[in-house]
């Protein structure tokens, strides 16, 4: 899989791609990373990206010149399964919308900044519109890196028990069960005693039931879907 992410701000992506399990994934040759910088896109001297709102109002739009030129440049090396725009006003992200981007083999992302970008750009250019929750962020790079990385651990062989992501909370709509290591006991809090059994079929049973019980407690909401 190939991700290619748009940005004013290409330093804020450095990091979440230098460490970890996004870095080691990267490094495997499971995903490829490119960030592009907008700026380099820009008009005239300044490689202007922004400018005024039509109508007045305070706050900066990205004009769709740069954008224009950057999109169609990426669109001349490959074709993109999705072209997603982060914005606050856009669906929902969660593991379902996840899964399914795991599946595809280029993605683009345009990361907006100030007011947003100018409306003919989602018109335009946009397969898809996603926030990663009801709050504004200064701008669609940390979002981009939320979603990239949620897509990333799911692409195989990147987590090394290839089994740990389908356990993952929200995989079936459940929260993952409580997870304990050693001391089997500290300061008199003990782990149940089911996990120090031996008994993987009671084990099985006792997480499916915790899996359970905690989704009815802290997201109830998640069972009625
Ligand atoms: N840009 C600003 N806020 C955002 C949010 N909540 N989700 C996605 N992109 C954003």
């Amino acid at each position: 899989m190939r991700i290619d992410i748009i940005t004013a701000l290409p330093k804020l992506l450095v990091s979440p791609f230098s460490d970890s399990i996004l870095q080691r994934a990267i490094n495997k040759r499971k995903v490829e990373v490119q960030v592009h910088d907008l700026r380099e896109y820009g008009i005239g001297k300044h490689h202007q990206i922004d400018d005024y709102q039509f109508g007045g109002g305070a706050g900066m739009v990205m004009m769709i010149e740069p954008i224009h030129r950057c999109i169609e440049k990426l669109q001349q090396e490959r074709s993109y399964d999705e072209v997603i725009y982060m914005t606050p006003d856009g669906e929902r992200f969660n593991q379902k919308t996840a899964n399914h981007l795991s599946l595809k083999k280029n993605i683009l992302i345009l990361c907006g900044h100030y007011k947003g970008v100018d409306q003919r750009v989602r018109d335009r250019f946009i397969t898809r519109e996603i926030s990663i929750g009801d709050y504004v962020l200064s701008g669609g790079e940390l979002a981009a890196a939320v979603v990239s990385d949620a897509i990333i651990r799911l692409l195989p062989g990147v987590l090394n028990d290839e089994t740990s992501a389908l356990t993952d909370s929200f995989q079936d709509n459940l929260l993952a069960p409580p997870v304990y290591t050693r001391p089997a006991e500290y300061e008199g809090d003990a782990v149940p005693d089911v996990l120090l059994s031996g008994d993987f079929k009671a084990i099985e049973t006792w997480r499916e039931d915790q899996a359970y019980e905690r989704t009815k407690t802290l997201r109830p909401d998640l069972l009625e879907e």
